[in-house]
């Protein structure tokens, strides 16, 4: 069985979950669904990174003890993930031993073969993002860190380096030998720009100061006045979680998943590192953009941060579903920034959801009530009916789902499940079911097998565009599949289950059920939840 290792970023516990951070593990947990879906050994990991100072500052801030303050945090991600019907197979904390330990095994390695080694740095340091600016983004920004504005700090330290330069030819070998490695493809253009202009050694240690004071963080082995430069461990965090006997043959990890403000670590530095452990490397790093909210960007300042609980009350007014779907299919997966606008947000529920998926459901459902006793109707095979090829228009979309998740294109895997609701909406205004109903003399009528035909082609195509459907929304597509009473997909079922009247299409005389309307249409006019 193939194995598909996802990752995301671990998150920092100095704040709360926001939409970015759920944005980014809900783009994880459909990967990681519809991977399994498709037969695939799936591993998913999300996490919390814990030892960075401004943790110690927040816990500090809120006098508790920074475990304290980093166990409420952890636990306010889970839940979050949790709400969002997230998928993860493992969580992992970076002050968790299994971390911890092998993290610093891995620095030691690197140490012993001379890829990290003391030295003195002078340098710009941004204390809010904790790292260091080159010279010229310094100079660029008027010496003030180029994310908060703030005044950079002049460092001057000794420190671990990690020999960086020494990868330059072997990154720039890898990336054009493996074009899909960094994508999107503008962020690919990025990082090959800033290869080009040459890579210097990075530290990986701070002198552990006064001023921290606290015991947080991973000591630098056989060298405790020095503490591992918090990025430096938690990338290593793919890593440490599945080096065990069990979880071994998951690396490398298929796709690392992050945003744009991350990719140099996750490109460049990680790579190298791994290359400097002798590990092969992840089949790609994809960095998406950003949500603004309302068109703005969100910022501490603006203090407009889509926070969890906004988007908890989206999910109560308008199901987690339509949350999911929304960030799933609407997010900045490309290199350009998504609005997260309540307008839209209702344009696309009542669209796609409400009057698509949902409408469809409750008309074919009905209408079987209606004139088939609420049972599925015994039809023909018949496989072009209405204009429609259905086994190839069906086909084609499963294959098509399939091509955009190698794309990484979750706009347009969700909408090869929508295009087949669509189908079946034309097919409906095509052949008119309720008016040939009304001709009908009674069962014996010719035209009889005709309306058993095309309900039976209906409730059999909003079958299968239920099962693509399923990674993004697992809620509502399984409860589409209970209505038409057609057997739950499993792991590794979705060829069997997507295949028109195959081992797992309808059966004549199964009971379909009403059900509750899906989703309620949404009124234009109603203020956002939760603002
Ligand atoms: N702890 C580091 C990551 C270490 S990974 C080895 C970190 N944490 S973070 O809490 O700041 O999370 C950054 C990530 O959150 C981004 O890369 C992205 O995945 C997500 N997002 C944060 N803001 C975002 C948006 N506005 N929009 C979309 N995703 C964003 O960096």
């Amino acid at each position: 069985m193939p194995t598909f290792y996802v990752t995301t970023p671990i998150y920092y516990v100095n704040d709360r979950p926001h939409i970015g951070h759920c944005y980014t593990t809900l783009l994880a947990d459909v990967v990681a669904r519809f991977r399994r879906l498709d037969g695939d050994d799936v591993l998913m990991l999300t996490g919390t990174d814990e030892h960075a100072e401004k943790v110690i500052h927040r816990a500090r801030e809120a006098s508790v003890s920074v475990q304290e303050w980093a166990d409420r945090n952890a636990q306010a991600f889970r839940d979050a993930f949790a709400f969002m019907e997230l998928s993860q197979d493992d969580f992992v904390r970076t002050s968790e031993d299994r971390h911890k330990s092998r993290a610093s095994a891995y620095i030691q390695k690197l140490v012993d073969s001379g890829d990290i080694y003391l030295g003195d740095y002078v340098g710009w340091y941004d204390p809010g993002q904790e790292e260091y600016v080159t010279e010229s983004v310094a100079k660029a920004h008027d010496y003030k860190s180029p994310v908060s504005g703030k005044p950079l700090e002049k460092r001057t330290e000794q420190n671990y380096f990690f020999r960086l330069s020494a990868f330059e030819d072997r990154l720039n070998e890898h990336i054009d030998a493996h074009p899909r490695f960094v994508q999107p493809e503008a962020r690919k253009n990025e990082v090959l720009g800033r290869l080009r202009q040459g890579l210097q050694d990075v530290p990986v240690s701070r002198a552990v100061k006064d001023d921290v004071g606290e015991d947080w963080g991973i000591r630098m082995p056989n060298d405790p006045g020095h503490r591992v430069y918090v990025w430096i461990e938690a990338l290593c965090n793919y890593l440490t979680v599945v080096d065990t006997t069990e979880r071994r043959h998951y690396w490398p990890a298929s796709m690392h998943l992050l945003a744009k403000d991350i990719l140099w670590f996750h490109a460049v530095v990680w790579p190298a590192m791994l290359m400097a452990l002798d590990e092969p490397l992840p089949g790609c790093v994809y960095a998406h953009a950003y949500f603004v909210a309302e068109g703005r960007k969100m910022s501490k300042s603006m203090g407009n941060f889509i926070e969890i609980d906004q988007l908890r009350a989206y999910g109560e007014r308008y199901s987690v579903d339509a949350v999911r779907w929304y960030l799933a299919t609407q997010g900045p997966l490309g290199a350009t920034d998504a609005d997260f606008a309540h307008a839209n947000f209702i344009d696309v529920y009542n669209a796609e959801l409400a009057n698509g998926l949902g409408n469809c459901a409750s008309r074919v459902v009905n209408m079987i009530h209606k004139y088939f006793d609420g049972k599925v109707p015994d039809a023909r095979d018949a496989t072009v009916h209405g204009d429609v090829d259905w086994p190839s228009m069906t086909g084609g979309h499963v294959q098509k789902t399939r091509d955009c998740f190698g794309l990484v294109d979750l706009h347009g895997a969700g909408h090869q499940g929508l295009a087949i609701v669509t189908a079946i909406d034309g097919y409906i205004n095509n052949t008119e079911p309720f008016r040939l109903a009304k001709k009908l003399t009674g069962p014996d009528d010719p035209q009889h097998a005709d309306l058993a035909l095309i309900l039976y082609n209906c409730a059999e195509a909003l079958r299968i565009a239920a099962v693509l459907l399923l990674p993004f929304l697992p809620q509502k597509a399984q409860a589409v599949l209970d209505m038409l009473g057609a057997s739950t997909s499993g792991n590794g079922e979705l060829e069997a289950h997507a295949q028109w009247r195959g081992e797992h299409g309808l059966k004549a005389g199964t009971p379909v059920v009403k059900g509750e309307g899906l989703f309620m249409r949404a009124d234009t006019e109603e203020a956002a939840p939760g603002a």
